[in-house]
């Protein structure tokens, strides 16, 4: 593999790699989130919160997962090892509970984000733990078994490609980053 394709491969992994590390942070932000509106209801900096999360998981979190089932799943669905296979099974299974767990809370930081506390903080506690616990397996399954694995499988593939792709969604989704660029 010549070093530009290196490159491309180290820096598409690395950028899968920072999304889990500012997924496992917003997840803490919620927990501050419900934290702060049982202490003390609402007030702007706990709005500003709840929409910045929703924002997140609505955005950010949603596209990482369309990356991974477009570009780090299928290499593994052609390995010769059924664990690897079975991995990749699993995984996208898991997009499809965390998209069902995320539906149950994003109406509540919606609510929370426009002032209102209609929603039951119990409720979305326990949907945030169950959220949680599901997301925080799913990133060490993924880092574990299915990143080293597409890592090695895809470092013949136009991965320079790969990377301009992810990209691309990000600053069509955040204009502002485009307008740097
Ligand atoms: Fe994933
Ligand atoms: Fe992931």
């Amino acid at each position: 593999m010549c070093a530009a394709s290196t490159s491309a491969v180290i820096a598409v992994f690395e950028f899968l790699d920072s999304t889990h590390r500012e997924i496992q942070q917003q997840l803490r932000q919620l927990h501050q989130l419900v934290d702060a509106i049982e202490r003390g209801g609402l007030n702007q900096a706990a709005r500003d919160k709840a929409r910045r999360v929703l924002t997140y998981f609505n955005g950010e979190a949603r596209q990482h997962h369309l990356d991974e089932e477009k570009h780090i799943f299928p290499s593994l669905r052609t390995s010769p090892n059924p664990e690897v296979v079975q991995a990749a099974e699993h995984l996208t299974q898991d997009h499809g509970w965390l998209e069902e767990n995320w539906l149950q809370i994003a109406p509540s930081l919606e609510a929370a984000a426009n002032g209102n506390l209609w929603f039951d903080t119990q409720e979305l506690r326990h949907a945030l733990e169950v959220f949680e616990a599901l997301y925080l397996d799913h990133i060490v399954l993924e880092e574990a078994i299915a990143y080293p694995e597409a890592r090695q499988r895809l470092a013949s593939h136009d991965t320079a490609g790969m990377g301009r792709e992810m990209a691309r969604r990000r600053t069509l989704l955040r204009p502002e980053v485009m307008a740097r660029a």
